[in-house]
């Protein structure tokens, strides 16, 4: 299922098939590796690949992608790049800690899980009980993790992607000064302007049930918002 939102996603934004190793190229080409090709890390590595990024998309299944675009294991999506979209439920967190956490140490990892506390278990618990920012730093210590790209639906950033007008602003929260240029980066290239919102800790404000999330519109609009916060750059 999940393989097949991947596939439509990479279909409608235009995928391709190409071998299992990045290739350089242009100076801004930016390889992404994507934990969890379904709906949001579908949609998002689309527009990458739209963008002209190389990115190789990751399933437990990938025979499944591989028709559409790069395709492999978790572990190849990672050896792929320096920089990795995680796109699974967080009750993948536990398990990708314990089998790829070293593999992911020292990467940028570009985190676009939301937690659910029915559908999250324990790891969804405690991203709600200590913030979903630190938590998933505690699961990936050395990861450069910035949190982007889950303040909305996958269908909502495939029909803002490049809006007319004003670009969608795109909120994103980080420790790393390195990893959120890297990012800041990504957002623009999927066609969004990236707002940094403040550290790991303000992520909870753009997570579900946050003041941010959902908030659709320009990036003025969102500054004008995260002003209106009570602690706008760091803790909920
Ligand atoms: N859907 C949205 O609109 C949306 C918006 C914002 C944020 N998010 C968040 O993004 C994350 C993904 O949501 P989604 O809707 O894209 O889910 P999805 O369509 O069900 O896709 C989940 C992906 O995660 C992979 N996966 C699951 N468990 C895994 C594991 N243990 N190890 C490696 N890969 C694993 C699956 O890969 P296989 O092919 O191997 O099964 C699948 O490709 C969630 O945390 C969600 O809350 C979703």
């Amino acid at each position: 299922m999940a393989g097949f939102a991947a596939a439509a996603a990479l279909a409608a934004l235009g995928g391709r098939a190409q071998g299992l190793r990045a290739q350089p190229g242009a100076a801004r080409m930016q390889p992404v590796g994507v934990i969890g090709a379904g709906h949001i890390g579908g949609t998002i590595g689309g527009l990458w690949v739209q963008a002209g990024h190389p990115v190789l998309f990751s399933s437990r299944h990938p025979d499944e992608l591989r028709p559409l675009a790069q395709a492999g294991s978790v572990a190849q999506a990672i050896a792929f790049a320096d920089v990795v979209l995680l796109a699974v439920p967080y009750k993948a967190l536990p398990e990708i800690a314990r089998d790829y956490g070293r593999a992911l140490s020292g990467k940028v990892v570009i985190d676009a899980t939301n937690a659910f506390r029915e559908r999250d278990g324990d790891a969804g618990a405690l991203a709600l009980r200590d913030g979903i920012g630190i938590t998933t730093a505690r699961f990936l210590p050395g990861a450069r993790v910035v949190r982007a790209f889950n303040f909305m639906a996958a269908a909502a950033f495939a029909s803002e992607s490049h809006h007319a007008g004003e670009p969608v602003a795109v909120p994103i929260a980080g420790d790393d000064p390195q990893a959120l240029r890297v990012a800041k980066q990504l957002v623009r290239d999927a066609g969004f302007e990236p707002v940094v919102v403040g550290g790991r800790a303000s992520a909870d404000s753009f997570a579900p049930g946050g003041p941010l999330f959902h908030q659709i519109g320009s990036a003025q609009a969102m500054r004008e918002r995260i002003a209106r916060l009570p602690n706008p750059a760091g803790a909920r």
